[in-house]
């Protein structure tokens, strides 16, 4: 039986990005909170909000040479879900995004 206090509660906090329309060249980087991400968006329209800290080891994420790159140890990420292309299965920490009539939000969740 669900409870119905925490049934209601958010499990996330969603923050504005902007005007999907706005960001006409993607990826771009965006700054949330003083935290540095990438905005994409696939072949479908999707947005996806991935941060420019490297799953590895935690080194800066940069655009080179068609994909993401982190220069710290060489792996590579695709420039949608920031899948690893060159290594171990991995994948850039993604946070959600919504789109609400135009406006793009990221959900980033409670912890
Ligand atoms: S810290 Fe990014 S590949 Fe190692």
């Amino acid at each position: 039986m669900l409870d119905s206090q925490n049934s209601c509660q958010s499990t996330y906090k969603e923050i504005e990005i902007g005007p999907a329309n706005s960001f006409k060249n993607l990826p771009c980087s965006v700054a949330i909170a003083n935290e540095d991400y990438f905005l994409t968006q696939d072949d479908a329209g999707r947005h996806y909000l991935l941060s420019a800290v490297c799953p590895h080891m935690w080194g800066a994420i940069a655009i080179e040479d068609n994909c993401f790159i982190c220069p710290d140890h060489g792996w590579k990420f695709n420039l949608t879900e920031g899948i690893c292309i060159n290594g171990p299965r991995s994948q850039m920490y993604s946070i959600n995004v919504v789109n609400k009539r135009g406006l793009l939000f990221a959900q980033f969740p409670y912890r």
